[in-house]
């Protein structure tokens, strides 16, 4: 984790240096969703939920909730491990799925 953490900080620093400074969780949050190292699988968020698909209820639910739900496609959608509930990554991931919602 230590290495995947550090390879964020790299990524976000060098490919969105404007972005992070303005919106440092949206550009993490795009960074998470879209990569295949957060589980197992050999896929990201972004196989299942192209373009925010499959994400239309998102409005119905609350921060907690949506943690919650994030967490179970993490561990059984990408086999992969649940994120603490107040780590940057989890609002950083829910900050940017909230940008699908209707
Ligand atoms: C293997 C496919 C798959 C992957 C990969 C996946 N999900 Fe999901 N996700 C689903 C399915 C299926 C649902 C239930 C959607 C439904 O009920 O229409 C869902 C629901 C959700 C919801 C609730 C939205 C709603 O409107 O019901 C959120 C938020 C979500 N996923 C986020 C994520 C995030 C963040 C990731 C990456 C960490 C991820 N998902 C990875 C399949 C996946």
């Amino acid at each position: 984790m230590n290495k995947l953490n550090l390879l964020l900080g790299i990524l976000l620093m060098t490919a969105f240096p404007v972005f992070a400074l303005e919106t440092p969780s949206l550009g993490l949050g795009k960074i998470l969703f879209e990569s295949v190292e957060l589980g197992t699988k050999d896929r990201s968020c972004v196989t299942c939920h192209p373009h925010g698909k499959g994400l239309n209820m998102i409005g119905d639910f609350n921060d907690t909730e949506l943690k919650d739900i994030i967490n179970a496609c993490l561990r059984d959608a990408l086999g992969g491990q649940p994120i603490s509930l107040e780590s940057q990554e989890m609002n950083a991931l829910v900050a940017y799925v909230r940008k699908f919602q209707k």
